[in-house]
């Protein structure tokens, strides 16, 4: 009688041990698959394209800017001739003050807010396709 007494107080003793260990290892094991970076490196994935593939604004803008000629000085994550929209985006808050202003800097032409090469002026476009082009710019923030 005494012996199967302590017994099961040994098998207490060990299976709350084991639970608090298993416990334990849930636990680190959890944080051992590094959770939070994994949207992080999912998000550094998806470009902008895709992000934003599906607004009308996007759609809209992209296929302008191939048909007015944007494209030949201006990708969207890469700086060519021109700063990458993105960083575009990154630089102007997404005001209709801003479209506008934008939109008066690609008719014109415009210097030195991105460096020495200058922006040759597009006088012969439609102010409306412009600003199309301009707010689709605004919209590809990361
Ligand atoms: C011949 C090359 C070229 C073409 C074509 C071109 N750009 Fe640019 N773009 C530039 C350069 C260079 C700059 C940087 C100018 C500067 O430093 O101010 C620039 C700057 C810009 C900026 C930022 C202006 C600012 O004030 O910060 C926007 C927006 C822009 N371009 C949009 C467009 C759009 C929309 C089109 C199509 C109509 C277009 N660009 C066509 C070369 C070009």
């Amino acid at each position: 009688m005494k012996i199967i007494k302590s017994l099961s107080i040994g098998i207490i003793t060990l299976s709350s041990f084991a639970y608090s260990c298993g416990g334990g290892g849930t636990q680190s094991t959890d944080s051992g698959t590094t959770t939070p970076p994994a949207p992080a490196a999912t998000q550094a994935k998806v470009s902008l394209e895709d992000k934003y593939k599906d607004d009308p604004i996007f759609i809209t803008g992209s296929a302008k800017a191939k048909e007015i000629g944007c494209t030949a000085c201006h990708m969207v994550e890469r700086k060519i001739v021109g700063p990458s929209y993105a960083d575009v985006a990154a630089k102007y808050e997404n005001t209709p003050e801003n479209v506008e202003l934008l939109t008066t800097h690609v008719i014109n032409g415009n210097v030195g807010n991105w460096g020495e090469v200058p922006m040759p002026a597009h006088p012969h476009l439609a102010k409306e396709d412009v600003e199309a082009v301009v707010k689709y710019v605004l919209l590809l923030k990361k």
